[in-house]
Parts: C-alpha cells; structure tokens; sequence
C-alpha cells in the first residue's frame, strides 16, 4: 500500500487527493488519461500538460503512469492503440516532464496493461521496443477471475490461483527481452474483474488470493504489488464504506508488520512438489519464508517470517527442522469470524475478533507464542503468519 492509483480527474480536485495522499504517508502515482487522441490517433496531451503545470505550480510530489489498460479503448472510445504508438505517447509524456522543473526526474510507469493474452503481449511488445527505456517499471494488471459468476469454492481452486504465475512468467519474457533487470511491478490486482463480487471479494474467502498474490510476486522477483483497490470500488476494496477494515485489510497489515522484502528458499519435506519460482505448484498448502521486515522492532535482524495458506479441508502439520528447530515462534492465525463463515467480512487473530480501537487506532497485534519445538498446526482454510524468533539467519542480518 504504498502507492495510489486514479484515473480521470478534474485538476482542481488534486488538492484535496495530494493532501489525503500526504497525510497519510503515501506517495501518489497518478494515472493520466490517454484516451484523449488526434485525428491521426497519437495523444493529444494539451489537457494533461495543464494538470501538470498546475500541480508544478504547488510542488507536488507526483510520479505518474499514462492510461489504464490501453488494451481496452477500442470498448471505450472506438479507438486502438497499439503498442508503438503508445511508446511514442510516453516519450512525448517523458519529454513533458523533463520540461518542467519540477517533474524532470519524476517517475514514469507504464503500459498498465491488462491480462497478458496474445494481442496483449504484442502491445506489450510494440511498447518496449519504443519505450521500454522511457519508464522506470513496467506495469500490468491481473484479476483472477470474473466476479459476476464467481463463487467461493472458485476462489480456493489452486488452477486459478496458479495463473498469476503464468502471467508474470509471460510478462517478464518480454521485458527481458528488451530491458533486462527493469522493475517490473504489477500495478493493479483484485481478485475477481466486473468490480468483484458482493460478500466475497470483500470477505475473508479472498485473503487467499491476495496472500498468494503477495507471496508468488515477492518469489517470482515482482517489485511493487498495487491492490485495486483502497475504497470503494465494487468490492474488491480492503475497507468497507464507514471505513472499517475488512479482512484483505487485516491480513495487509499483518503482512507489512511482519514480512520483508527478501525471500527466502524453502524445502518442504514430504511434498510431492516443491514451490519453486516461476513453476506451476498446484499445491494447496502453500509456504513462503522472508526475512523478517526489518521495520519490526519487536524482532531482532536474523529472524524469519513464514506465510502458509491452507487450502485443504483437513488441518495440516508442519514441523520445522535444523538450526529452525528449537526456537520461539510467534504465532499470528487469522481465521474467519462470525457465522458466515469463509464468507465472513470479521477476522480473528489468535481466536480475538479484530477491530478498530476507535476511527484512528488500530488494535494491538498479538501473537501466540510457541513453544521451541511444537509442531505448527494449520486449521482448515485458513492462512497463518509464523516469525521464527531468533534464528539469526545468515540471509536475513543484513539488507
Ligand atoms: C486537443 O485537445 C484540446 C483540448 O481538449 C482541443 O482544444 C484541441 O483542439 C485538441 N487538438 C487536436 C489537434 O485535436
Ligand atoms: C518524492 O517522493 C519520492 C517517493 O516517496 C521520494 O523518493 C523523493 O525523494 C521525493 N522527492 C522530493 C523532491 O521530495
Ligand atoms: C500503430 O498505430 C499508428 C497510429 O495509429 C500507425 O501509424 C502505425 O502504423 C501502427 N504501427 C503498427 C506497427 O501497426
Ligand atoms: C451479504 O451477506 C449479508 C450477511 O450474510 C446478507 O445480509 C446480505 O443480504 C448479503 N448481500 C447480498 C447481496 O448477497
């Protein structure tokens, strides 16, 4: 969550979104609109430089990303793009903000395509052969699944969750081809299209998807995941309309509080697969070790944070071996609350509902410490954070 996404919007209301952004520590990446086409079909960027000299004009700090899923505006406007000629729109766009003082180093992200099918990744080619050079990360969308037909077993399926693998792998084909080791972020995810669904992308059924998405980016090398979206649109937002956090929100914030950025290797005896990188696993008990984040106070540097989903409808054991075998762990278990079930909009951590203190502070985070030595049991359908404390991993002391 450290990036924000809009398109469509009128100048004067930057001031209010900038201060919101501001405010909250977060740094704005704003998507500009590129439907706006001349006769012969290249960008008509006249309305975009005002927006621009207007928010130079207030110093704001802004990176920037030209239209959402180009791929799509024959639906909108009756008008293709293709990929070079989008290049060509980020380059006039590049050249834009290095006239302007402000904006000359800002950063630049783009295509922001959608679900990478055969004409898809042609743009996405057109794209990097003009100006793959142009942006400092190249940005797509994925969204598993429709929401108008999805339905909660849908969302537990390991096929489905298997394709955000595919989809990274054909996106990184080609940007290695042209810009290897460019950023690649995935700059717009939800689990389901069509908005998402009413009482399940919103409830704790979608933590799955979500969990595996931040787990399979962070080990296939994604830089950056954007959840579409914060609020209030269609159901795929992480709080509700009085601003209270629903379950993606929860497992969000247990993910920055205890997951860093690197990851680590795992060997999981006894399964027929081991996840690997860019592999489809197919497994429903899925496992991902990272360094502790750093940012952690409550952990010193060296320690490790596993992540598990459990698909199965039986409880899963695991027990941890060698140098991981006679240490705390802090255990953090997030399990539906209330009796709806999978489909429940409430968490508990540890078996305590969690909610907001009052509108401004979050509850305390409290984990179950284990015993050295106890066996890590998964219930049902369910996901589960693990800090191994103190393990003082070689992999993990330093940045
Ligand atoms: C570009 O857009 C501006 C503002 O909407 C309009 O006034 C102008 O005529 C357009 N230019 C072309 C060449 O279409
Ligand atoms: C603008 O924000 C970015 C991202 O937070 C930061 O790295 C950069 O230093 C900021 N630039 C200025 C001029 O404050
Ligand atoms: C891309 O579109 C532009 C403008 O519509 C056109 O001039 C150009 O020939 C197209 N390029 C390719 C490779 O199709
Ligand atoms: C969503 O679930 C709630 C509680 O289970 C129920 O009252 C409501 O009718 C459901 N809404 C829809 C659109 O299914």
């Amino acid at each position: 969550m450290q990036a924000f996404f809009f398109v469509f919007f009128p100048a004067r209301s930057l001031d209010k979104l900038y201060n919101f952004v501001d405010c909250s520590g977060l740094h704005l990446i704003f998507g500009l609109n590129a439907l706006r086409r001349k006769p012969d079909n290249t960008w008509n960027s006249s309305n975009v430089l005002s927006l621009l000299k207007y928010s130079a004009s207030k110093k704001y700090n802004i990176s920037w990303e030209l239209g959402n899923e180009p791929n799509n505006y024959r639906a909108l406007n009756g008008r293709t793009v293709n990929g070079s000629q989008l290049g060509k729109d980020y380059i006039q766009l590049r050249s834009m903000l290095q006239s302007i003082r402000t904006y000359s180093r800002a950063n630049l992200y783009g295509p922001n395509i959608g679900r990478p099918r055969k004409n898809v990744i042609a743009l996405l080619d057109g794209f990097m052969k003009v100006a793959g050079n142009t942006v400092d990360a190249i940005t797509w969308q994925h969204y598993y699944i429709d929401g108008r037909v999805a339905k909660v077993m849908d969302f537990m399926k390991t096929r489905l969750l298997d394709t955000l693998s595919d989809q990274i792998g054909k996106i990184q084909k080609v940007v290695n081809t042209y810009t290897p080791g460019k950023k690649i972020w995935l700059g717009g995810v939800g689990t389901a299209w069509a908005r998402g669904t009413n009482n399940l992308s919103d409830t704790y059924a979608a933590g799955f998807l979500w969990l595996n998405t931040l787990g399979m980016s962070a080990n296939q090398g994604i830089h950056v995941v954007i959840r579409h979206s914060f609020f209030a649109h269609g159901y795929n937002h992480l709080v509700d309309q009085n601003f209270n956090p629903l379950p993606d929100y929860w497992l969000s914030l247990l993910y920055k509080r205890l997951v860093g950025p690197k990851v680590l290797a795992i060997h999981v005896a006894g399964l027929q697969r081991k996840p690997r990188p860019g592999r489809v696993i197919r497994d429903k008990l899925r496992i991902y070790a990272h360094c502790t984040s750093y940012q952690n106070i409550n952990y010193v540097r060296g320690s490790i944070t596993l992540y598990i989903i459990n698909l199965h409808r039986s409880r899963k054991k695991i027990k941890l071996t060698g140098t991981l075998r006679d240490k705390i762990v802090h255990q953090y278990l997030l399990q539906p609350f209330g009796s709806e079930g999978l489909q429940s909009k409430s968490v508990q951590l540890n078996g305590q509902p969690l909610v907001m203190v009052d509108d401004e502070t979050l509850p305390e985070l409290k984990p179950r410490a284990l015993r050295p030595g106890r066996t890590l049991v998964i219930p049902p359908l369910t996901i589960g954070f693990y800090v191994i404390k103190n393990v003082n991993a070689v992999a993990c002391r330093y940045r």
